[in-house]
């Protein structure tokens, strides 16, 4: 059975492809500060990926250049640059997948909500675009507070009257990606194997490993359970510290969101079985409108959101634990839109 969970190491397409004949439909994707750290790599990673037809990369600078640089590249894939917000309506016109990477990254001693200021309003703005031009697309939404920026987007597309929380999904690949690699590494298992879910919200104590759930499984000591879990959460600050100020997690997100844009397209194709763990709208955990789990992709984007199966007692306490500030979080976005300052 093709059967596809967040843990999967991308398979090489040619033995994907045999297995099934594979419906390839005419798609679009737009990404949003293209020109950026996480926008270039995930441009090129787009650019070959045979589920995309169109490439629309906008940006407020810089980008004429990253798209002709791009569109060099021997792949089917049509590249075109979009500058400024007078051109934003052009690249999101027709897209069946819109990213955003938009905004300011962390550095050294910031914490992710140190960043809302900024990428708020970036987000908001851009969003309101969407709305108004691609109202039907997917959107994926990277910048970071993600535990914020996605209440954010769901209540400008909602202040639009377009939203439908299917097509709403915060990315939080890049903390399975992780979890995968940091398990595969402690168990000497096989990277292409290993699937952890990891569940929550995409900060700090909010980002929780179900290393109970790990397939295959994997047992661990309450002291090396804590250190893994602690591993997982703070690797992106890990990097923020060694990139220096120049910085945070580029290359490894823009294999995660890759991935999460296959995944979703594939979705959007009809494949059946794709799952993948996302920050979606949710009730799973009560009190908590957004939360992320596994979640299903199907034709109109999240199909089914998961439930979170049985929790260890550690990650019971984590789970409790974070709701404070995860909560907090998805407030802060709520009144950004619906009660201004
Ligand atoms: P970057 O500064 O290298 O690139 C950001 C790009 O956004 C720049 O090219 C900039 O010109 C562009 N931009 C700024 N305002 C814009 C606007 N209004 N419209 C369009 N483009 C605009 O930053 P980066 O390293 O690519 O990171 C981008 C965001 O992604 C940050 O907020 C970062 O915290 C976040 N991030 C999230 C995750 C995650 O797991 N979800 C992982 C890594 C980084
Ligand atoms: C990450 O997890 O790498 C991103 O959220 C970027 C950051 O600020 O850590």
């Amino acid at each position: 059975a093709a059967r596809r969970v967040s843990g999967r190491t991308a398979a090489p397409m040619a033995v994907r492809a045999g297995r099934r004949a594979l419906v390839c439909e005419a798609r679009k994707v737009a990404l949003l500060g293209a020109a950026g750290g996480i926008g270039q790599p995930l441009a090129l990673l787009l650019k070959m990926n045979k589920f995309v037809t169109e490439l629309a990369l906008y940006d407020i600078a810089n980008v004429v250049g990253v798209a002709a640089d791009l569109s060099h590249c021997n792949t089917p894939v049509k590249v075109a640059g979009y500058t400024g917000p007078e051109e934003l309506g052009a690249c999101l016109k027709g897209a069946d997948l819109i990213v955003i990477p938009a905004g300011v990254p962390r550095k050294p001693g910031m914490t992710r909500d140190d960043l809302f200021n900024t990428n708020a309003g970036i987000v908001k703005a851009l969003v309101e675009a969407v709305a108004k031009y691609a109202p039907n697309a997917v959107l994926e939404i990277i910048t970071n507070p993600v535990n914020s920026t996605v209440p954010i987007a769901a209540e400008t597309l909602k202040a639009a009257g377009v939203y439908d929380p299917k097509r709403l999904i915060g990315v939080t690949s890049l903390d399975i990606v992780r979890a995968n690699t940091f398990v595969s590494e402690a168990k000497g298992l096989d990277m292409k194997d290993v699937d952890v879910p990891v569940i929550g919200g995409h900060a700090g104590s909010t980002i929780l490993p179900l290393l109970s759930q790990t397939t295959p499984p994997v047992t661990f000591t309450e002291a090396e359970k804590k250190a893994m879990t602690d591993k997982i959460a703070n690797a992106g600050t890990v990097v923020v510290e060694a990139k220096a100020g120049k910085g945070s997690a580029t290359l490894s997100m823009a294999y995660a969101a890759a991935r999460m844009a296959e995944s979703t397209l594939l979705g959007l194709n009809g494949e059946p079985n794709i799952y993948e763990c996302a920050f979606v709208q949710s009730d799973v955990v009560a009190d908590c409108p957004y939360f992320a789990t596994k979640v299903l992709l199907g034709p109109n984007g999240v199909s089914k959101v998961m439930g979170l199966g049985e929790l260890d007692a550690f990650e019971q306490a984590a789970l409790a634990a974070m709701l404070p500030q995860l909560k907090g979080e998805i407030q802060k976005g709520i009144d950004f839109v619906k009660n201004p300052p």
